[in-house]
């Protein structure tokens, strides 16, 4: 449902070499974006038109990749802040989480989005124009049991985009949120592996079934278009009917 960026806009997508942040690229692509997927394992080159490496927790590889980013395509319309992690199979109640797990996942999840839209903004203030697209859950607004660390992140996650949201919409920047429920990808793998839980899950859905990574992909297309450009600080839930009951 985008509308085709045929102007050769840029999108940055972190953790593009995988699963929901694979399939925006691709995405994105077709919608003719110029697409840089950023990830820290091999980012993979079938996908967009460039791949970098990066931690997006690291605030020395976040500054070289966009630096590069801007050096060899001089813009940044569009910035998917996608990578993230949920952190141990092992599900634990706060007092058993240890502190390690927690600032793994928050580094990922929280300090990563700040990082990269933090280094992309200067460019479009420059330009007075863009996106910022983060790829929360529907963990930011409905708590997954077990799972405080991975929720509080995804909590932080929708009010940080409401924050740029509000700071910099004088300034025609965009920024919302895409909730999905539960996706088919490398992250969810393994318990949908194992069909008990996979039944479990699907029992939650009223669709009865998790969703495609294209489906989420569809819904960033979607937030991107140029036909929204009234909305701003919104969290897109994408999950199937999960969280209307
Ligand atoms: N799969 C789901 O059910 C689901 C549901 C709701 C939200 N999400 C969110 O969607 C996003 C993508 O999830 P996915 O299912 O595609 O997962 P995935 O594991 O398939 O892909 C995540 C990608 O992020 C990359 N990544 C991880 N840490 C990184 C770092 N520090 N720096 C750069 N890249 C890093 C990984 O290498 C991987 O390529 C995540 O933010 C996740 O929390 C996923």
């Amino acid at each position: 449902m985008g509308e085709p960026a045929s102007d050769g806009r840029v999108a940055v997508v972190t953790g593009g070499a995988s699963g929901i942040g694979r399939a925006t690229c691709i995405r994105l692509t077709a919608d003719g974006y110029r697409v840089v997927a950023i990830d820290v394992g091999d980012a993979g080159a079938d996908q967009a038109e460039l791949a970098l490496r990066a931690d997006v927790g690291d605030p020395d590889d976040v500054e070289g990749a966009f630096g590069e980013v801007l050096g060899r395509l001089g813009r940044i319309d569009l910035l998917v802040n996608n990578a993230g992690i949920t952190g141990s199979q092992q599900a634990t109640l706060c007092h058993t989480t240890p502190v390690e797990e927690w600032d793994r996942i928050h580094t990922v999840n929280v300090r990563g989005p700040f990082l990269c839209t933090r280094a992309a903004l200067p460019a479009m203030l420059r330009q007075g124009s863009g996106h910022v697209i983060t790829i929360a859950s529907i963990a930011g607004l409905v708590a997954f049991p077990q799972r405080c660390a991975y929720t509080a992140s995804k909590g932080a996650a929708v009010m940080f985009t409401k924050s740029i949201a509000a700071d910099y919409a004088a300034h025609g920047i965009r920024a919302n949120a895409v909730c999905p429920g539960f996706v088919q990808s490398p992250m969810t793998q393994w318990r949908l592996d194992i069909p008990e839980l996979r039944a479990s899950v699907e029992a939650r859905i009223p669709m009865g079934r998790v969703a495609r990574t294209d489906e989420i992909a569809q819904a960033v297309a979607m937030l991107a278009c140029d036909s929204l450009t009234y909305l701003t600080g919104h969290a897109l839930v994408v999950d199937g009917g999960w969280t209307a009951v």
